[in-house]
């Protein structure tokens, strides 16, 4: 009953302050029940840079609220958590590029959207789990120069003829899950497909029938024949899949796949956000322009 007042309560607050509330695919399910748009990290920057509404609330991590900032800096962005951030994102630092830049002079940096607007901004692309393909495809060059993360890097190299230099980053929730764990959960589904998402590490993803970013999993499953999957990657994109597919079965790949991050947000946090119009994400212009340079390529990139 109480959850009920607070989602009527979101809703009215959103309305009142011409607020859009854009979700991640890995949001507690009562965030997601309420959200305007669920989606992946592609979609949520395109939803982000297209929206008329005049202040984004993001419900996702630090760098998603960043990537908001940056597309639409006349918009006010609030994150319901400041605290939420993504590890991943935050093994990779400046500096520690710079140095990599400095090793492969002239090499194009393409930089997974699990970054910072700091680390955006010394990149000459962006890549989502969407499009990384994509975009390493859309550059003339033979060497790449991949960050932070080294599961994506690797997987999108088995696509390419180019060279690739790597940073050693890594998503920790994703690594948490074991081959043995899959195989184990094989031999009890004979007939359940697994799908895991690029974060993965290489020899989880070589047991995938399908490897793709969290909204190519709710497309896979849907359009698939079979009627029971199992889920290599983050808890909360169990509940649209259920929503949308009642008569599959989805078996998460292991129960450690659950981001602390990405779990912090609150119905009540969203409600005191929307109240007190705080915490704003604004990135400053000296970052934004850099770093909107490589979000914009990347946007630029055509889809299949
Ligand atoms: P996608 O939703 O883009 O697949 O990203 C997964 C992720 O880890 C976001 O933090
Ligand atoms: Fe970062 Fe992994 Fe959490 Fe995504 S799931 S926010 S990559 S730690």
């Amino acid at each position: 009953m109480y959850q009920e007042e607070l989602k009527r309560e979101v809703r009215e607050l959103l309305r009142s302050r011409n607020a859009v509330l854009l979700a991640h695919n890995y949001m507690r399910d009562e965030v997601q029940e309420i959200a305007d748009i669920t989606g992946d990290s592609l979609a949520l920057s395109q939803e982000a840079a297209a929206t008329d509404a005049e202040v984004i609330v993001f419900c996702g991590v630090h760098f998603m609220a960043e990537s908001a900032s940056i597309l639409a800096p006349e918009k006010i962005v609030l994150l319901p958590r400041l605290d939420a951030g993504c590890p991943m994102a935050d093994m990779v630092t400046v500096e520690g590029l710079r140095e990599l830049k400095r090793r492969h002079p002239g090499v194009p940096v393409v930089t997974y959207v699990n970054s910072s607007a700091a680390v955006k901004a010394e990149s000459d692309i962006c890549c989502t789990s969407a499009n990384a393909v994509r975009v390493v495809e859309s550059l003339p060059d033979d060497e790449i120069i991949f960050v932070p993360d080294r599961n994506l890097g690797r997987y999108v190299a088995g696509f390419s003829s180019k060279t690739f230099h790597f940073w050693e980053g890594f998503c920790p929730t994703h690594e948490r899950m074991t081959a043995a764990g899959v195989l184990h959960l094989k031999e009890e589904h004979p007939d359940a497909l697994f799908v895991c998402h690029p974060e993965c590490a290489p020899q989880l993803l070589a047991l995938a029938d399908h490897i793709c970013s969290t909204s190519g999993m709710y497309d896979w499953c849907r359009t698939s024949s079979s009627r029971r999957f199992i889920i290599g990657t983050e808890a909360g994109i169990l509940y649209r899949l259920r929503l949308e597919n009642p008569e599959k079965e989805f078996i998460l790949a292991s129960p450690a796949l659950v981001c602390p991050n990405m779990k912090l947000t609150s119905l009540e946090d969203i409600v005191l956000a929307l109240r007190s119009m705080s915490p704003v994400v604004k990135v400053p212009e000296e970052i934004r322009i850099p770093a909107r340079r490589a979000l914009e390529r990347m946007l630029a990139v055509p889809r299949d």
